[in-house]
């Protein structure tokens, strides 16, 4: 054996034992995915009384101001930071996944194309952020419901007013095109360890 091959096997050796990411807990997991949770109904709660009262166009509005309000009043309440990521994104600045959040949609995909049902689909791992410290990282799938595809179905399920709000409001959105069932993102959590 070569002297420089010994020797990169050594270091790998080294650096594994003790330094492989511990598996997240139960109870840790429980509770990331009750935050998920509440976020979803929050945020469905008030999406729906304000395409009932107000109507889908100024629900766009209400979506984009209520959607970060939420996320934030989670983070500041747990010190974890919560949000939405999308397969194809709408927020440009919040919704287009990390490389860890694209790995976790990748696979939802896969099961989903499997037969497992999104609903209940979620994954979580311990990762080694770039400061060196473990991270604990959430994705829970968000399927598209019918309720959904005034503001994320094909052309024909969107209503003019709301193509020309979120054109106003959007003009990077590629969160369209989706129909009943399909995953349409993740809520995502990072929980410093
Ligand atoms: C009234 C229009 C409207 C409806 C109905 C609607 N959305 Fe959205 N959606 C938006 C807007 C606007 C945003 C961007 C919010 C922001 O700026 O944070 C968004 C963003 C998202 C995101 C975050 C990722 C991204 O692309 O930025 C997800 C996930 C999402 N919607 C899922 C859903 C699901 C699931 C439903 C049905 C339960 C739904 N939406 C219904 C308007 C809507």
């Amino acid at each position: 054996m070569k002297k420089s091959l010994l020797l990169v096997l050594l270091l790998a050796g080294c650096a594994t034992p003790g330094v492989e990411a511990p598996k997240p807990e139960a109870k840790q997991v429980d509770e990331m995915r009750n935050v998920a949770k509440v976020l979803s109904t929050q945020l469905g709660g008030k999406l729906k009384e304000a395409m009932g009262t107000q109507g889908p166009v100024e629900a766009v509005s209400v979506c984009k101001q209520i959607a970060p309000q939420i996320a934030n009043d989670l983070s500041k309440q747990t010190g974890w930071q919560v949000g939405r990521v999308g397969t194809r994104a709408r927020n440009a600045q919040t919704g287009v996944p990390d490389a860890w959040q694209t790995k976790a949609l990748a696979q939802f995909g896969q099961r989903i194309k499997q037969g497992e049902k999104p609903d209940t689909m979620e994954f979580a791992e311990v990762v080694t952020a770039p400061s060196g410290k473990h991270e604990l990282r959430y994705a829970k799938a968000i399927a598209l419901q019918p309720m959904c595809v005034t503001c994320h179905g094909s052309a024909e399920s969107i209503p003019d007013g709301v193509k020309a709000r979120l054109q106003a409001e959007y003009p990077l959105d590629q969160a369209t095109g989706y129909q009943v069932g399909d995953l349409r993102g993740a809520v995502v959590i990072t929980r410093p360890l």
